[in-house]
């Protein structure tokens, strides 16, 4: 398994690339089996949750080129099996994602339930029921779930809370249905944008882009000619690599991104204290070698603060100058990086879904355990300033969402190296 050894007390500043989204390559990839042409998408990340999504199409018997600039080109029309098998999706939860998608084009999709995972229980009965309220017939059996239907039908969704799988699922699913659908409290997080915007590129009729109410009037078919989709820039990302330079009073520029889609994060950077400029498609950071101020925050959809960003500036607040509340309202499990942090001197108070962290002149290096993909870069983060080496095991939880993590931290300055064992 592998592991990366971090040893602290650089600076960190130079220049960075940042990748695709992972978050909004997923469902586009799961909505290629709308398409009866074949679609190229681009700017694809290189992470392992998208080979599992590779995997799971090509065992459906999808047909998948990769070029060596990572664009995808997907063809469906080779399609043999409508299954999405419990191995694959407890890898990867957002293999849910192929389930409305399947049901629309195919008539038939039997997908594994995701089940539990560290950040908390996550169930799916929001993309469930809205299937049936479109008048699927579904059916779980032996934890999978199982749907069938001749033509979905459009109606009207009032999500009972914002999720963005599950708005995109049913987003997904009405661009094929018999009419209109309107999805209410649908979520606007960018990468559900994106993927609205790839669904209309391939001919769907899609209006309320960017707002919580979707209206979707089915059409009969989606496919273009030779199109072509590149992702929108990974806004999490980019906030982790902005926040690693922060945490040691560094400067990096980051070139490939959308500083549109990151308000609430540069907010809160700045409130940190640091000098923040930004052009159409990059952001500088500049903390002029100082310490960061401890800032307080509180997790909700779009366009307010993103929980995935969440960890990271706990390990920010653990070094800072004062005491930063952070509260958590989107996951009930997701501060798993705490205990780890703690291990490495954080004093950080837990009540309930508030971390109180109050912070230290300086942590130390330890051996600590990656839970969750945010949570590892939170861990790696906090060794960036810690005194000594941390050892991060469970690497692959980084592995599913940060594209070359120990190359790009490099490229800037940090001394980093991964170790396989
Ligand atoms: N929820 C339900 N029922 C449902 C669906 C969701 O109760 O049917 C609840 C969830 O349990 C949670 C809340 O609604 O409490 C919001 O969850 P959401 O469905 O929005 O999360 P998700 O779609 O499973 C995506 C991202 C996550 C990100 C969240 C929140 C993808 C593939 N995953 O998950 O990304 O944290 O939205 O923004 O898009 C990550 O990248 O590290 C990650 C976890």
């Amino acid at each position: 398994m592998d592991k990366l050894i971090i040893t602290g007390g650089t600076r960190l500043s130079g220049e960075l690339r940042i990748s695709g989204a992972k978050n909004a390559a997923l469902p586009i990839l799961a909505a290629t089996l709308l398409s009866d042409t074949p679609v190229s998408v681009g700017n694809i990340p290189h992470l392992h949750d998208i080979t599992t999504s590779m995997e799971l199409l090509g065992r459906m018997g999808v047909h998948l080129v990769v070029d060596e600039k990572m664009n995808i080109e997907v063809d469906s029309s080779t399609i043999t099996s409508y299954e999405a098998p419990y191995e694959l999706v407890r890898t990867m939860r957002a293999s849910i994602l192929v389930l409305g998608p399947l049901l629309a084009r195919f008539g038939e999709a039997h997908v594994s339930l995701p089940g539990g995972c560290a950040i908390g229980t996550r169930p799916v009965d929001i993309h469930i029921n809205g299937l049936i309220k479109m008048g699927a017939d579904i059916t779980v059996e032996g934890g999978v779930i199982h749907a069938k239907a001749v033509r979905l039908k459009g109606c009207r969704l009032l999500l009972e809370q914002i999720t963005v799988t599950g708005t995109e699922n049913l987003l997904m699913a009405a661009t094929l249905a018999e009419g209109t659908t309107i999805i209410e409290n649908a979520a606007k997080e960018p990468e559900v944008t994106d993927l609205a915007y790839f669904l209309n590129a391939m001919g769907a009729k899609i209006s309320g882009i960017g707002t919580n109410v979707l209206v979707i009037e089915g059409v009969e078919r989606l496919g273009a000619d030779k199109l072509h989709y590149d992702i929108l820039p990974d806004r999490i990302e980019t906030g982790t690599y902005l926040i690693a330079a922060a945490i040691t009073g560094g400067k990096v520029k980051l070139k490939n991104t959308r500083p549109d889609i990151l308000d609430a994060v540069l907010e809160k950077l700045v409130e940190a204290g640091a000098e923040i400029t930004t052009g159409e498609d990059w952001i500088e950071l500049d903390m002029h070698g100082k310490k960061p101020k401890a800032v307080s925050l509180r997790t909700a959809p779009y366009p307010a603060f993103p929980t995935d960003m969440q960890a990271q500036f706990i390990a920010m607040n653990c070094v800072a100058e004062g005491v930063g509340i952070v509260t958590e309202t989107i996951f009930e499990n997701r501060f798993m990086h705490v205990q780890e942090l703690q291990r490495m001197g954080a004093d950080i108070k837990l009540e309930s879904n508030t971390a109180i962290c109050t912070g230290v002149k300086k942590l130390t290096g330890a051996p600590v355990m990656s839970t969750d993909l945010r949570a590892s870069a939170s861990l790696v983060i906090a060794a960036l300033v810690a005194e000594g080496s941390t050892l991060v095991d469970r690497v692959y939880h980084i592995d599913r969402g940060y594209d070359h993590i120990e190359e790009k931290l490099s490229q800037i300055g940090a001394t980093i190296r991964r170790v396989s064992k």
